[in-house]
């Protein structure tokens, strides 16, 4: 037997005869190789003296950017992805942030470039964080169901603007709060310590999600990880009439060292110890279909993983026990280490990016949170196929 390594090899050198290269050169006469050497290695595979009765030949289906174009079993589309916007206080500001190369600050009255240029690339869903003075925060975060607060009156502009994108609010307290906790504090006496409140907590959370709903937010995204919010939202949001609007809850949200620059970015980060005791251990899987399920049971009408790629076995399971759609939310922390890398030219940004939305969605995710989206967007109108 001969010639079997011109028939495997994965080297590109100074042929022209390769029929199956992404570049394509002129002669035809390899048919399987994605390589060639020179010609003299080159012959048709019915030339092969070497052919053996393979029972299985899966590169058959990856022989020709057609064919596997024409097999392809996930494709992103630009309807699923969610882009993240910071919103804060003053005017004129559009600062970067240092730890997100790309990702900014704006003052409400900075938006609109983004809500056209959002419209311009076709992303048509945004999720607003607010970020307030630091002077504006309290103990329970009442900012967060202030009507004048910035979030509130970015949805009230962006709906103006574009009625027809659809408004997430996130919905927590820790931007709002002095101590930067997602819930109340209470202190317990026995064993003398500071706890979070789950309970008081929930009117809170209302609060926050009917003023956002009152400002025209078409969903609320609770992210606080309190027992029993979805239930309670939903209650609050039926009973003031708000019985369209959408709760897409953050339901398997791990306490997760990948949200550091965000907490850079809306400054929330809690001022004493940590969120183990509300978001989830990173260890647990199976305490994560508890979430979701208790989520889906309360009316949630989107579920939540988060962070996406460490998670990807979440969103799985996720997947095959919800009967609704699973948003996947690649974080800052993720968003950051591709950033850094690309600009180091250790990776290429851009097949990175799509590579990681695409593992959320071949895992079972059909909504993509990400601070990449209008790049994305972008991408994808130039090469549809990616
Ligand atoms: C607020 C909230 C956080 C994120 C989304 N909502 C931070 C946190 O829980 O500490 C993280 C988003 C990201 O890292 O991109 N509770």
């Amino acid at each position: 037997m001969k010639n079997t390594a011109d028939h495997n090899s994965t080297i590109n050198h100074n042929s022209t005869t390769d029929h199956n290269s992404t570049v394509n050169h002129n002669s035809t006469t390899d048919h399987n190789s994605t390589v060639n050497h020179n010609s003299t290695t080159a012959r048709s595979f019915h030339q092969h003296q070497s052919q053996k009765s393979l029972l299985e030949r899966p590169r058959r289906l990856r022989q020709s950017p057609a064919i596997r174009r024409a097999v392809r079993e996930t494709r992103l589309n630009v309807s699923s992805l969610i882009y993240p916007v910071f919103v804060r206080y003053g005017q004129g500001i559009r600062e970067e942030i240092p730890s997100m190369p790309g990702v900014y600050r704006y003052s409400v009255d900075m938006l609109r470039p983004v809500i056209e240029e959002m419209l311009l690339v076709g992303v048509e869903q945004v999720l607003l964080f607010g970020i307030i003075e630091d002077t504006a925060k309290d103990s329970v975060g009442s900012s967060a169901w202030d009507d004048r607060t910035p979030v509130q009156q970015a949805i009230r502009l962006i709906k103006s603007i574009a009625p027809e994108l659809i408004v997430w609010a996130d919905i927590c307290l820790c931007e709002y709060t002095d101590h930067g906790h997602c819930g109340l504090l209470c202190h317990n006496d026995i064993c003398d310590r500071t706890e979070i409140d789950n309970d008081s907590t929930l009117d809170c959370l209302a609060r926050a999600a009917l003023s956002c709903a009152a400002a025209g937010a078409d969903g609320v995204a609770p992210s606080d990880m309190m027992d029993g919010r979805i239930g309670w939202l939903r209650q609050s949001l039926d009973q003031a009439g708000y019985t369209d609007r959408l709760i897409m809850a953050y339901s398997a949200k791990f306490a997760s060292a990948f949200y550091g620059p965000f907490r850079d970015a809306a400054g929330s980060a809690p001022s004493f110890g940590d969120r183990r005791s509300y978001q989830m251990d990173p260890a647990n899987g199976r305490e994560a279909i508890r979430e979701l399920r208790l989520d889906l049971e309360e009316g949630a009408d989107i579920v939540m993983v988060k962070p996406a790629v460490p998670y990807q076995d979440i969103i799985r399971q996720a997947a095959d026990i919800s009967d609704r759609p699973v948003a996947a939310y690649h974080v800052s922390g993720e968003y950051s280490m591709i950033k850094a890398a690309a600009r180091n030219g250790w990776i290429d940004e851009k097949r990175v990016v799509l590579e990681s939305l695409l593992a959320s969605q071949r895992a079972g995710a059909s909504m993509l949170i990400t601070y990449h989206a209008l790049n994305v967007a972008r991408w994808l109108v130039q090469q549809p196929d990616l």
